[in-house]
């Protein structure tokens, strides 16, 4: 990875290299669709992709138990976020809310793969294409995740994805990375992503400054690479947890996939109404624990103040949210420390 930042830093341009170009032809062959275009974050590439679908005003169906980026990025392009509660077998759109948020103004529905399972995409897709809605993946959190056979990134009209330093897989900074299989929509992220360029010093869109850096591009090709053999180590991290932890009474371990729907765990997030004891538990015996999200997005103040909303809202992201905890997950981990987080969560359990 280093020496692969050194060479393109001392052999391409800093911005729009050759690596750039690269990286994009393989994100997209990864994701087994024609065209990627990468972009400057994972929520410039959700903008992007909006603005793409000429998605400007109007109202997005997307889900309250994401990251704040997934509805920010709706109202940084003028539209508006309706919120569509989670099913709590896995965290993500419960596509039978999507028809009762559709009205005139609905332009797109944007679900999320949260913590890299996969959204039930063909029931989303059944709803929203019966209303001739746009539909984006945000895969933010799930590279490489399959569904029904499938990639994710592919599933619906764009998908986009970050590269921060968190995720699967980085780029050694911030980046995203837009995929599609409509060749217009991707002429116009492109744009859209350097100046709204038609060439050099002319301009046809209102654009942004939103590339992809050359040198994080050459890590990410790299990072690409490793990324299967680093899923299945996260599969296989899961699947131990999941031996472990399964004989515990109210402790809900996170979704599993199937032959055929392989989630990638982004995050191992399990859920207890103890949440809070047993994170501090956990951090007093030295292992690290995430709260993935303190809360959903319709009650961070921002939303709150902006549109007035309460809680009771979307109670299963809610739910979500007051329960669930992260525990240590990701590619190295040994099967010893996953015995020892499993030990000590046993061991809280039992007393508490
Ligand atoms: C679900 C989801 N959507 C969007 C984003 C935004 O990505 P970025 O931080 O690269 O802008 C993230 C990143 O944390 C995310 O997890």
């Amino acid at each position: 990875m280093e020496l692969a930042a050194v060479d393109v830093l001392r052999t391409e341009r800093f911005v729009s290299g050759e690596s750039v170009s690269r990286f994009e032809e393989e994100f997209a062959k990864y994701c087994s669709v024609d065209h990627a275009v990468s972009t400057s974050s994972g929520t410039s590439a959700l903008s992007i992709a909006l603005l793409a679908s000429n998605i400007y005003c109007g109202e997005v169906i997307t889900t309250p138990a994401s990251f704040i980026a997934t509805s920010n990025a709706v109202l940084h392009v003028g539209a508006v976020p309706k919120f569509a509660d989670i099913d709590l077998a896995t965290y993500t759109m419960d596509p039978e809310k999507i028809a009762l948020r559709v009205n005139d103004k609905t332009r797109a529905v944007l679900p999320v793969h949260l913590y890299g399972h996969p959204a039930d995409m063909d029931a989303i897709n059944d709803s929203s294409r019966k209303k001739n809605l746009v539909i984006i993946e945000d895969a933010c959190q799930a590279h490489g995740a399959f569904y029904k056979n499938r990639r994710v990134g592919s599933l619906g009209d764009i998908a986009c994805f970050s590269f921060y330093p968190s995720k699967n897989m980085t780029v050694a900074g911030d980046g995203g990375m837009l995929v599609t299989n409509d060749g217009k929509v991707a002429a116009r992220a492109a744009k859209l992503r350097d100046c709204g360029r038609k060439s050099k010093y002319v301009h046809d869109m209102i654009g942004y400054t939103s590339r992809l850096n050359t040198v994080n591009a050459a890590v990410g090709r790299v990072q690409l690479s490793y990324l299967d053999k680093w899923n299945e180590k996260r599969r296989r991290n899961a699947e131990i947890y999941h031996r472990l932890l399964s004989d515990i009474s109210g402790l809900i371990l996170p979704p599993e996939g199937d032959w055929e729907t392989r989630p990638v765990y982004h995050l191992y997030t399990i859920r207890t109404k103890n949440r809070d004891r047993l994170k501090t538990w956990l951090e007093s015996n030295g292992i690290q624990c995430g709260v993935n999200y303190t809360l959903p997005i319709h009650l961070q103040p921002i939303y709150k103040k902006m549109f007035g909303f309460k809680k009771g809202a979307y109670p299963r992201s809610e739910e979500l949210c007051e329960t669930c905890l992260s525990i240590p997950m990701y590619p190295e981990l040994t099967a010893k420390e996953i015995s020892f987080v499993s030990d000590k969560v046993h061991e809280f359990c039992e007393n508490a």
